[in-house]
């Protein structure tokens, strides 16, 4: 099988590409996916107890190496992550820098340039979205701002809530060490979004917040450092690579 990907549109500077990324695989795609897989990732993809989380992961990471490679031109096999104190994995490539989040069935990659990127993918469960977990995680601003709606549409702006915040997060890259309540975002359904930060009043204007348009049954969202920004939403089968 080949590991070159068909084509990836350019990414120009101010350009942030969001690809959504089925988690199926057919067996001999699975096969492949496992072959581009460094030892530490077969290590982790064998750490999952079920079969299915397994293929999970090696599915996002292998589609994941497929895209950087297209977008870097190495080859997928060839990338050679590094990873911060966090966790957070990153290329040595001078300026592509990435992101990617998995729920259920459903992987959301983000790629940009010089830049820190976000993203974070939900599959949405009402039995999840309960004041409880909203009293942990979220800032006192917007436990009020849930609170305030009816409660039909709690559960979904509960999610935008959770993707919004932990995009930011994951942009930021600093994992749980960054306090919840410290910063709010807006949980509005609109195209406006905003976050604002306690403890630095410029933060706001910093990033740009984005909901990804997302398959039924899943809420996603991008967090991207920088303004004017020009996002584009791929989906994989737009750009089958020749390997799925
Ligand atoms: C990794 C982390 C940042 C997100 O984990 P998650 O939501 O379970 O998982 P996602 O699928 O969205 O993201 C996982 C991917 O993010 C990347 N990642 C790992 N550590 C990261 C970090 N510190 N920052 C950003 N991205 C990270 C990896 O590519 C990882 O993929 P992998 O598991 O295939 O290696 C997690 O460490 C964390 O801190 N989660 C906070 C959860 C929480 O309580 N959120 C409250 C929101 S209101």
């Amino acid at each position: 099988m080949s590991d070159k990907i068909h084509s990836v549109p350019d990414l120009p500077d101010a350009a942030v590409h969001i690809w959504r990324v089925p988690l199926l695989a057919t067996p001999a795609a699975l096969a492949y996916y496992h072959s581009l897989l460094a030892p530490d990732e077969r290590a982790r993809a064998a750490r999952f107890h079920f079969e299915i989380h397994r293929q999970h992961f090696a599915i996002a990471r292998a589609r994941m190496r497929i895209l950087l490679s297209a977008y870097s031109g190495c080859l997928p096999v060839q990338l050679a992550f590094s990873y911060t104190s966090y966790g957070k994995p990153y290329l040595s490539h001078p300026s592509l820098v990435f992101n990617l989040s998995h729920a259920h069935e459903m992987a959301i990659f983000g790629v940009t340039r010089n830049r820190a990127i976000g993203v974070d993918i939900e599959h949405i469960r009402a039995d999840l979205a309960t004041d409880d977990i909203a009293n942990r995680y979220f800032s006192k601003e917007e436990i009020r701002a849930l609170r305030a709606l009816p409660a039909e549409q709690r559960c979904a702006a509960f999610f935008r809530c959770w993707t919004r915040k932990e995009a930011y997060i994951k942009a930021r890259g600093e994992g749980l060490s960054m306090p919840l309540a410290d910063f709010e975002v807006c949980l509005e359904e609109t195209e406006e979004l905003w976050l604002s930060n306690h403890q630095d009043p410029h933060e706001g204007a910093r990033w740009q917040l984005r909901n990804v348009p997302a398959p039924a049954g899943y809420v996603a969202a991008a967090a991207v450092q920088g303004c004017d920004l020009n996002f584009k939403y791929i989906d994989w089968s737009d750009a089958p690579p020749t390997a799925a």
